[in-house]
């Protein structure tokens, strides 16, 4: 659906915004694109729509060099992409309705297919109830429920969305995603969704892609991702405060059957060693779950429970050190 070829894009001033990006996103996709502020992401997401133009290699959308289109094809792709923004974009002094309404305005379509299309946004939406209000008569959730509406009422096979849950609070922006994830089967889209929030990513997509300073740490299936080494430097849940630590602190990963398995217990309670819990969490991704937990060992003792919790097919790395 969504092809880049080694990206780059350098901005007039030299900032090389991105670096070489390839990534193929495949049809029905859910496709999280993460990386901390500056990363790049809504570079990438321009260069899709063809806001912004490669300094070189190649975008392809649905098989066509967004590069090579003319005005109004570039004009047809535009609208072939809905887009949803961390601001609403809402304009204020229009009714829900009108807003929904406005791309079809644009576009001359009768009254009566405007009232009837916006009508089945709504009610798909949950809002036919509001059509009347204004916008600030709603809440967070409920204006990005509006601009969701509006940026699907066009019928685009592609929605982009461009930090859309991060200026609303987690259940809130929790339900948006959820109600994305429903109306995605229902109208055959494919999304693409950019996010400093690990947590947004873990809950809906199925693919994910790291960036950081430009550059592609990673892509693949979330499972996949979560449990390897690159998405750590974007996390900021496994953080613990400075001099918490005093030796070496070690960051266990749990997955697959070792994420089902007490090897902790076992570990105190058949070698007789010692294992200082710092912090630990447990999720599920992709159905599965996956046990990370932050521990300091006795120095004297590291080796052997390091080679023990190896055996048992848990991942150790050292995640701080401290002298
Ligand atoms: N129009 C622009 N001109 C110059 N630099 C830009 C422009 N847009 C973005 N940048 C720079 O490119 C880098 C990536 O920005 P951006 O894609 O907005 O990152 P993100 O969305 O991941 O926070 C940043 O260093 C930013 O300052
Ligand atoms: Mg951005």
């Amino acid at each position: 659906m969504v092809v880049l070829d080694k990206v780059t894009k350098v901005f007039p001033g030299g900032v090389e915004a991105l670096k070489g990006i390839s990534l193929d996103i495949k049809k029905g996709d859910i496709y999280g694109i993460i990386g901390l502020s500056g990363a790049g992401k809504s570079t990438l997401l321009r260069c899709i729509n063809g806001l912004e133009t490669p300094t070189s290699g190649r975008v392809l959308v649905e098989g066509r060099e967004v590069e090579a289109l003319n005005k109004k094809e570039l004009q047809e792709l535009r609208q072939s992409i809905g887009m949803l923004f961390q601001s609403f974009n809402l304009f204020e002094a229009k009714k829900v309705f009108d807003n929904v309404a406005y791309p079809l305005k644009l576009k001359k379509v009768s009254k009566e297919l405007q009232e009837k299309e916006v009508m089945k946004m709504l009610r798909l939406v949950g809002l036919d109830d509001k059509a009347q209000a204004y916008p600030n008569q709603l809440s967070g959730g409920q204006k990005q429920r509006v601009a969701l509406a509006r940026a699907l009422i066009s019928g685009p096979k592609i929605l982009l969305l461009d930090e859309a849950t991060s200026a609303l609070d987690s259940a809130t922006g929790q339900a948006v995603l959820e109600l994305i994830e429903k109306i995605k089967e229902e109208l055959d889209l494919t999304v693409i969704l950019i996010t400093h929030d690990l947590e947004v990513v873990r809950s809906i997509c199925n693919q994910v892609a790291i960036l950081e300073g430009g550059q592609l740490l990673g892509a693949g299936p979330i499972g996949e991702m979560f449990r390897g080494s690159h998405i750590r430097k974007i996390r900021q849940d496994l953080v613990i405060p400075p001099g918490v630590i005093k030796g070496r602190g070690l960051l266990l990963t749990f997955s697959g059957e070792s994420a089902k398995e007490p090897i902790i217990s076992n570990l105190i309670k058949e070698m007789g060693l010692d294992v200082n819990i710092l912090l630990g969490k447990i999720e599920y991704v992709d159905h599965e779950p996956l046990g990370n937990l932050l521990v300091e060992i006795d120095s004297t003792q590291e080796d052997q429970v390091v080679s023990y919790l190896e055996s048992k097919g848990v991942q150790v790395e050292v995640y701080y050190e401290n002298n």
